[in-house]
């Protein structure tokens, strides 16, 4: 089977890579990437040489690179994980989460059209979902729930799961959805929350908390998303959806101060600063049809799962130093200069 992942250079998609070249040596994984500021081709530089990986440098909102490659490739499937996918860069310019999200989307959908395939599976994220009060913890989220968006990011998201969907029932293309909680682990960016604040916490700088810090997310070792990606991709039902999740919730609060009690670091380093826009308080997934219909079972709880991701960054400094003294730094003082 030849398997193209989009975004393979990204955090859950270079993790995915890893994932199926060491499991199914007999199929050919091509990791198509942008390589945008997210994309680091480092992540995939044990796997570069072997015979079942190739790498195809390009962007899926591109037309004539998206069917000219098909037609050369021939692909049986597809994952999508190209995106762009920080929330705060969403908020700053949403415009790249219009062409990419969605156009990318459409434009890969389109060529499945053309070319044949025999599934589309599309990465998505619960937060197409919106959020849930904190004064319900008895709420989750199923694959029932209605979509319901906050930010430029989940909106771009949840228009391109539409185009998935219409292009099934319109069209008749093959696809899978899952929508997973939010991920951590080896080689996650580091602007987002868990990478940001090892990275930070190690420098003994401040750690940005947005608002007060009580807002929920629900986390899950990428590792335990690819497993599930995986299965539903080779045994999840045509045109169906399945949301990932392991219950793990957490305040930001209660995340950050396990980074530092890990990297044993003061919590005199949190400094709260102003909320983020339109901020999503809680996410939490009802994983009930994954574990049933296909029997998935995550592997890792937060504590081990953190433990293991506390230990990679100390281990791969070389990895996230390299990214945080480039271009990134400018990023920082952008996004946090005048909240500090
Ligand atoms: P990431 O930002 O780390 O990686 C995205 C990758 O996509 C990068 O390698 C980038 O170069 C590539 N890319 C961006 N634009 C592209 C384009 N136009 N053409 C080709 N490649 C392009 O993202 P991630 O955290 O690994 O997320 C991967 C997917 O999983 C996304 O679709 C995201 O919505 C979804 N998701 C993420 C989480 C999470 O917690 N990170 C949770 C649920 C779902
Ligand atoms: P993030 O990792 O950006 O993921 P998402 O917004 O997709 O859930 O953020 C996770 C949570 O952490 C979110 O509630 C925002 C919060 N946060 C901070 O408090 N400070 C930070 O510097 C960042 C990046 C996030």
């Amino acid at each position: 089977m030849k398997i193209i992942v989009t975004g393979g250079a990204g955090f859950i998609g270079g993790n995915f890579v890893h994932y199926m070249i060491e499991k199914y040596p007999e199929d050919m994984i091509v990791n198509l990437d942008a390589l945008t500021y997210a994309g680091n081709l480092e992540t995939l530089k044990s796997v570069e040489d072997k015979p079942n990986y190739k790498f195809i440098k390009g962007d899926i909102a591109d037309r004539d690179f998206v069917f000219k490659m098909f037609a050369e490739e021939k692909p049986d499937v597809i994952v999508n994980f190209a995106a762009e996918s920080h929330v705060d860069r969403s908020i700053t310019d949403p415009e790249i989460f219009v062409r990419t999200n969605v156009m990318g989307t459409t434009t890969l959908l389109d060529a499945c059209r053309e070319f044949g395939i025999k599934r589309f599976h599309q990465v998505s994220t619960d937060e197409v979902y919106g959020d849930l009060p904190l004064d319900r913890p008895d709420l989750f989220f199923t694959e029932e729930t209605p979509l319901h968006t906050s930010s430029p990011y989940s909106s771009s998201k949840a228009s391109a799961d539409l185009f998935v969907m219409a292009y099934h029932r319109t069209f008749g293309i093959p696809v899978s959805m899952s929508r997973c909680s939010n991920n951590y682990g080896p080689y996650q960016f580091p602007e987002k929350l868990i990478p940001l604040m090892i990275s930070r916490a190690l420098a003994d700088e401040e750690l940005p908390v947005y608002g007060n810090g009580a807002n929920v997310r629900d986390w899950l070792h990428v590792k335990d998303h690819c497993q599930a990606i995986d299965l539903i991709i080779r045994n999840g039902a045509d045109g169906c959806v399945y949301n990932i999740g392991g219950h793990n919730e957490r305040t930001n609060l209660e995340v950050v101060k396990t980074v530092l009690r890990a990297l044993d670091k003061p919590e005199s380093l949190i400094k709260y600063v102003s909320d983020r826009l339109g901020h999503d308080r809680r996410y939490a997934i009802d994983p009930k049809k994954l574990e049933t219909e296909l029997g998935w079972k995550p592997e890792y709880n937060f504590d081990t799962g953190m433990q293991q991701t506390i230990q990679w960054y100390l281990d791969n400094r070389e990895w996230w130093e390299h990214i945080i003294s480039g271009e990134y730094s400018q990023y920082f003082e952008k996004m946090y200069g005048d909240r500090l």
